[in-house]
């Protein structure tokens, strides 16, 4: 048994600015606080420099208007508000939109490397819903290059990094707005006190509360369990996505991620009997503007003015689609389908666009993908629900906190297009760094840490190596992972969310007489321990929101109510922490301005006219 540390053992830290987590958005953040002379640090549970950021591999969405002049900002919030089945936060959307092209650019400034047009500018690929190519990117390794500039920036700029240190509570101060975080080093099992005046959550997704999952062991959700348990709010938690290519085979390798570049560099998918079938999915929301016939599809690669092909809808049409082929019994000999590139583009081109892809399915699956399908299926990537943000300047409902990238909620409303996480997280990155710096250096906060709420902590977290029997905390995370797969995935009924519902209330219980053997220093279990009571706030909160939300849209799908209902679109699912239970309530969403609503009637004209 460990022995329980005292307050005289803690390690004290005082800020400006504290950033928790340090993928794209946190590294942005924490950059944007350190240039507005902020004391700043950023806290990561993994190593610097490890991040789900690097799994957007195809690019990031901006509109550059470097292969098709004719994009601009207007388009991409129209494509980004359809992606997301029009539930997105609006004002967030038109942000994003403006500000993604001086971000990139910006990256560029700082060292990015980007793949070039012949005339040498940034150049830019198709991807799914997006009306134009718009993605800038390095080959399939864009994400990494985000995090490689962004690391970069941030450490020469002098921020203090604190890794490997899993942040277990937000603190208050006497007014009530978070003033600190208490954490825990993954190596000493040291304790650790941040107090700050801002702090910028930027933790990332939940994937590792599904069983499929393209995100990594550090993706537990914890940023929306922090804000959670500290009194914010969160919205739309139903919303997840299933990306439609993650690797099926071998087991060890299922759920990685196969970019959707390869279909935006001309890859297809196909089933059992060869056939094209996303023409069968075509959905009347997006017919207008796809491609009918493998004729009318195939020209579209070589000539861009003709319609686009299906295999280029958004994530959650082709989820679903593969999804049903092969519950059909249409799947590929490892339950998923094929993703042909190799009989359409020449070994060349795909080793030089897709070099990561080549790489990974070599050496992952012994497959050779200039010369043979990949076989895919769909792979939870990311979660579009999350903290509730104020747009222009990402503060929470709780003063003090601020949230950005994958952990804030409304960008994307029910379904996120590929390519929108980079741009999101560096536009609001940055907002979030600028509004967490202004209140640092503009207002006065009392820094004063409460030490009665350090102890609580402490004495939690340390309680499961101090019980001498209890259930293995992997056991209880097996049973989440299948829980949640197999009842809150990719298609949803009642029913079944019901059942979820008990089984997370059993599951809860269970958590809580975990215990976890051995020492304090890289203990596994104990991390765990720790990390399951995200992953159940985050399960909890997709379950009940997706009993409320009964109809389909985007990323969430009711078997037992398959439409969209207009009625629905006008709100969002609130979560809340309320007396140690999860509730989630209904409330009217923010309206578009008239102004912007027209950009949708346009865009209807103009699809009508495609078509034609
Ligand atoms: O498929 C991909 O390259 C992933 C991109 C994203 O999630 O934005």
């Amino acid at each position: 048994m460990a022995d329980r540390p005292t307050s005289s053992d803690y390690e004290r830290h005082e800020y400006d600015v504290i950033v928790i987590g340090a993928g794209g958005a946190g590294m942005r953040a924490a950059v944007e606080a350190i240039q507005r002379g902020c004391r700043t640090a950023l806290v990561c549970k993994s190593l610097l420099g490890k991040a789900h950021t690097v799994m957007a591999e195809g690019g990031v969405a901006a509109a550059l208007g470097n292969v098709w002049p004719e994009d601009n900002w207007q388009v991409h919030f129209r494509d980004t508000m359809r992606g997301g089945k029009m539930l997105n936060n609006w004002r967030m959307a038109q942000l994003h939109a403006q500000e993604a092209p001086d971000r990139v650019l910006e990256l560029e400034e700082w060292g990015a490397l980007f793949d070039r047009t012949p005339d040498g500018r940034i150049l830019q690929r198709d991807f799914g819903g997006h009306r134009y190519a718009r993605l800038a990117h390095v080959g399939d390794r864009t994400g990494l290059e985000l995090i490689r500039t962004t690391q970069q920036r941030a450490v020469s700029l002098g921020v203090d990094v604190y890794m490997e240190c899993k942040i277990l509570r937000l603190l208050h101060g006497p007014d009530g707005a978070v003033n600190g975080a208490v954490g825990i080093y993954r190596e000493t099992g040291g304790v650790v006190v941040f107090s700050a005046k801002s702090v910028v959550l930027a933790t990332g997704g939940v994937g590792k509360t599904w069983k499929f999952t393209s995100n990594s062991w550090e993706s537990t959700g914890d940023g929306h369990a922090l804000a959670l348990w500290a009194g914010a709010d969160a919205i739309d938690m139903e919303c997840v996505q299933f990306h439609p290519t993650g690797m099926v085979w071998p087991p060890s390798a299922r759920g990685i991620l196969v970019t959707e570049g390869v279909r935006g560099d001309g890859g297809v998918l196909k089933n059992n009997d060869g056939e094209r079938f996303m023409f069968n999915y075509i959905s009347p929301y997006f017919a207008a503007e796809t491609a009918d016939s493998i004729e009318e599809a195939d020209k579209w690669y070589d000539d861009k003015t003709y319609r686009r092909p299906p295999e280029l809808l958004p994530r959650d049409e082709v989820a679903r689609a593969i999804n049903a082929e092969v519950k059909a019994g249409r799947g590929s000999p490892h339950g998923g389908i094929f993703l042909d590139i190799a009989s359409r583009r020449s070994a060349e081109y795909i080793t030089r666009r897709l070099p990561s892809m080549y790489h990974q399915f070599k050496q992952l699956a012994d497959v050779d993908i200039t010369a043979v399908p990949m076989e895919i299926g769909p792979t939870c990537h990311y979660i579009m629900g999350g903290v509730r943000v104020d747009a222009d300047t990402a503060q929470t409902t709780v003063a003090g906190l601020f949230a950005a990238g994958e952990v804030a909620g409304g960008m994307h409303g029910a379904n996120r297009l590929g390519g929108n996480s980079l741009s999101d997280l560096l536009v609001f990155g940055r907002r979030a760094g600028m509004a967490a710096a202004d209140r640092a250096l503009g207002e006065t906060v009392d820094t004063t840490v409460d030490e009665a709420q350090v102890e609580e902590v402490v004495a939690h977290a340390f309680s499961y190596l101090e019980r001498d029997s209890g259930e293995q905390p992997y056991e209880l995370h097996h049973e989440l992972q299948d829980t949640m797969q197999a009842l809150v995935g990719i298609i949803r009924t009642e029913s079944e969310l019901l059942e979820a519902k008990e089984r997370l209330v059993e599951l809860g219980e269970r958590s809580k007489k975990v215990a976890a053997t051995g020492g304090v220093r890289f203990n596994p279990g104990w991390h765990m321990s720790l990390d399951l009571e995200s992953m159940l706030a985050v399960a909890n909160c997709t379950t009940l929101s997706a009993i409320e939300r009964r109809e389909s849209r985007g990323g969430h799908t009711r078997d037992d109510f398959p439409k969209a209902d207009p009625e629905f679109e006008k709100v969002n699912f609130v979560s809340r922490y309320l007396d140690g239970d999860y509730r989630v309530t209904a409330e009217d969403k923010p309206v578009m301005p008239p102004e912007l609503m027209t950009l949708f009637e346009e865009s209807e004209a103009d699809a009508k006219e495609a078509s034609k």
